[in-house]
């Protein structure tokens, strides 16, 4: 494929910031965007709000030349695109996933994929019929750091993982969204479904599907999920993995994704100081995260992404659709856990 032509479902946080990761990639070009509110219709994104970026949104995005809908369906089966971005509210994500598939176009959807296991078993079927390929936004195997931890990992030069624990804490994201909907359990499942997941993910990506999960959560700010949860991953022996996250520190509080993995050799560690490795024998090392152009793990996906598109090579480096589905299998299990106060084993459907 010569010129990749996205159409961009939803203009908010993830949307915006995709819109403008596009302009950067080359033969990459977004034809047509469709959204329910008529101001981001225009480009106008000063409603957006952002937790981790603080890009300024008060210049309105220029949307000359782009084709606008304030249907998704209609922009779908338009005949214009060859691929579908996905930015909308995760209680979508479902049906437009399923919609991009049928109408024959390569499908991105942000993360989560979908809202519940039912949605999921129809993607899953969708897909089996289909020749497009399908990819979700889990940037976190994609950002700089993470990705190459996995690599220093992978490599065997810190010897044995002992003890890894990730951590993903945000502002308080009340009134930072569309109608909200970061607060509404059937909307976007929580803090657990929708930010945590990034760590449940990772942690698949590092070391396998768990067998088991042990959370406890509390709702503080949602209508009924979880805006804070805690889970330790079994695997049937004695590394101790954990990861938290959650969703209302005070509004002022920094964006926090951090880790610290404890092996044999030495301590792979990510937080405010930066990522650095500090061996047992006393030296302090800063690996080499990769082409600075590429900045986070949104530029790489992307470009992952549509590069693949363009060679026609399945996209597979980052995830496939089957880890994308175990990671929400587990998330799955993380809440029932929480909610049941025991460990329950994983159901990987
Ligand atoms: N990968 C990441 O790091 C990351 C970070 C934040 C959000 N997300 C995900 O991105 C998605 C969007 O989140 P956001 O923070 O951008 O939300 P947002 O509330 O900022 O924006 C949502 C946009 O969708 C539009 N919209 C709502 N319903 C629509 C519909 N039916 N059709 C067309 N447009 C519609 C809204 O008008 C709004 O412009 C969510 O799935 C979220 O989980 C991913």
């Amino acid at each position: 494929m010569n010129e990749i032509k996205v159409g961009i479902i939803g203009l908010g946080f993830m949307g915006s910031t995709h819109f403008q990761i596009y302009q950067t990639i080359p033969r990459v070009k977004v034809v047509a965007l469709a959204d329910v509110d008529p101001m981001k219709r225009e480009g106008d994104i000063s409603s957006v709000v952002s937790n981790i970026s603080g890009g300024d949104n008060s210049k309105p995005l220029d949307l000359s030349g782009i084709k606008v809908f304030d249907n998704a369906f209609d922009m779908i089966r338009s005949g214009v695109l060859d691929m579908v971005d996905i930015c909308v509210p995760t209680i979508f994500h479902g049906e437009l996933v399923l919609a991009g598939l049928e109408a024959g176009l390569h499908v991105f959807c942000e993360k989560p994929l979908c809202r519940n296991m039912k949605e999921l078993q129809l993607i899953r079927q969708a897909l089996a019929r289909s020749k497009s390929f399908l990819n979700a936004g889990m940037c976190v195997r994609a950002w700089p750091e993470y990705d190459c931890a996995k690599k220093i990992l992978d490599s065997g030069i810190m010897g044995k993982v002992r003890i890894a624990q990730f951590r993903r804490f945000s502002p308080d994201v009340n009134g930072n969204s569309w109608n909200n909907w970061y607060l509404k359990d059937e909307f976007s499942g929580g803090a657990a479904y929708d930010m945590h997941l990034h760590d449940t993910d990772f942690i698949c990506h590092l070391f396998g599907k768990p067998e088991s999960v042990s959370s406890t959560g509390v709702t503080v700010n949602s209508d009924s999920a979880y805006d804070q949860i805690f889970t330790r991953y079994s695997y049937g022996d004695a590394r101790f993995i954990t990861a938290e996250g959650g969703w209302c520190a005070s509004p002022n509080v920094p964006f926090e994704m951090s880790f610290q993995i404890i092996c044999e050799k030495g301590t792979l560690k990510l937080d405010h100081s930066g990522f650095h490795i500090y061996w047992c024998d006393g030296r302090v090392e800063t690996p080499d995260t990769g082409d600075p152009s590429l900045p986070t793990g949104w530029h790489r996906e992307l470009k992952y992404f549509t590069d693949c598109l363009k060679k026609g090579d399945s996209p597979d480096r980052y995830q496939t659709p089957e880890s994308i589905f175990s990671a929400l299998c587990v998330v799955t299990a993380e809440i029932e856990s929480a909610k049941k106060q025991e460990k329950i084993k994983v159901r990987y459907v």
